[in-house]
């Protein structure tokens, strides 16, 4: 493991010191952008910069939550295409190929349409599933993917759970506004486990569990990818009927319970 120093300079900007020598080496960065996504960004980019310029051969990067992933396309005139703008920035730097997990395609449906470089997006569903299906704590459950995006997930967690599933249909109203409806599967007498790639807001997964209680849903718990949490986030999911949250430490918080850091190991092995 390479040493660094990171720390800010008294005027607020960033001061980074690459402490190994990395000289004709091949380099693995693992940079999750979340919670402070421009800082952690910048980070990333001083860094890489920096190893190529201390002659690394190779820098393959590990960006286990891609924030700006979400703002994919133009919605409203004049807006900045941010995913398009930060794959840039993370190719511009010398970055030779990139590994994501579970990031947000929702229009960009495969990573190679953003980016230039080699780049994969790997899962951590399988991780999640067998955690909940470890716990004892559901029997049989439903898998629900709150929108149509999230049918990969669902897939992936009922075949490892060895169960059904089903996605409903989200519109987003607004920032933390979304209309979520049902489509075939049926609740009733079920428990459930609803799976997604992020939980921010939390509105997504409360209107989720509201038409699952309304069918008559036994036990309701959540698994997702990105515990982002948005302030309160916790606390209305957990308040909406929800017995159980986990998340994975891409974004460290108080339901990371479960660690990507095997899927990381199993691919980064092959790069160094
Ligand atoms: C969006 O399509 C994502 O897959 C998540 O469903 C969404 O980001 C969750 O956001 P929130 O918790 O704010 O509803």
């Amino acid at each position: 493991m390479g040493a660094l120093e990171v720390r800010r300079f008294p005027d607020g900007e960033k001061y980074l010191r690459v402490l190994s020598d990395v000289k004709g080496q091949n380099v693995v960065v693992i940079q999750s952008i979340h919670h402070t996504p421009d800082e952690l960004l910048f980070e990333y980019l001083l860094l890489t910069d920096a190893l190529k310029d201390l002659g690394a051969k190779q820098v393959t990067a590990f960006i286990p939550y891609f924030a700006y992933a979400r703002q994919d396309e133009r919605f409203k005139p004049g807006e900045a295409l941010s995913f398009r703008t930060v794959s840039k920035l993370i190719e511009s730097v010398g970055t030779d190929e990139i590994y994501t997990i579970d990031m947000h395609q929702h229009r960009v449906l495969k990573s190679s349409e953003v980016f230039k470089i080699p780049s994969h997006n790997l899962s951590a569903m399988p991780l999640l599933a067998e955690y909940v299906k470890k716990s004892g704590k559901v029997e049989h459950p439903l898998i629900i993917g709150p929108d149509a995006e999230a049918e990969q997930w669902a897939k992936i967690a009922a075949e490892t759970i060895g169960t059904d599933y089903d996605v409903f249909t989200k519109k987003r109203l607004g920032d933390a506004h979304v209309e979520v409806r049902p489509r075939e599967a049926n609740a009733n007498g079920r428990d459930v486990l609803i799976v997604d790639d992020i939980i921010s807001t939390g509105g997504t997964i409360i209107e989720a569990v509201k038409i699952l209680l309304s069918q008559g849903a036994r036990h309701i718990e959540v698994a997702c990818t990105h515990p982002i949490l948005a302030p309160g986030a916790l606390e209305k999911i957990r308040g909406s009927g929800v017995v159980d949250v986990v998340g994975t430490d891409t974004v460290p918080g108080p339901i990371s319970f479960v660690s990507v850091a095997p899927v990381i190991a199993e691919h980064a092995k092959s790069k160094l």
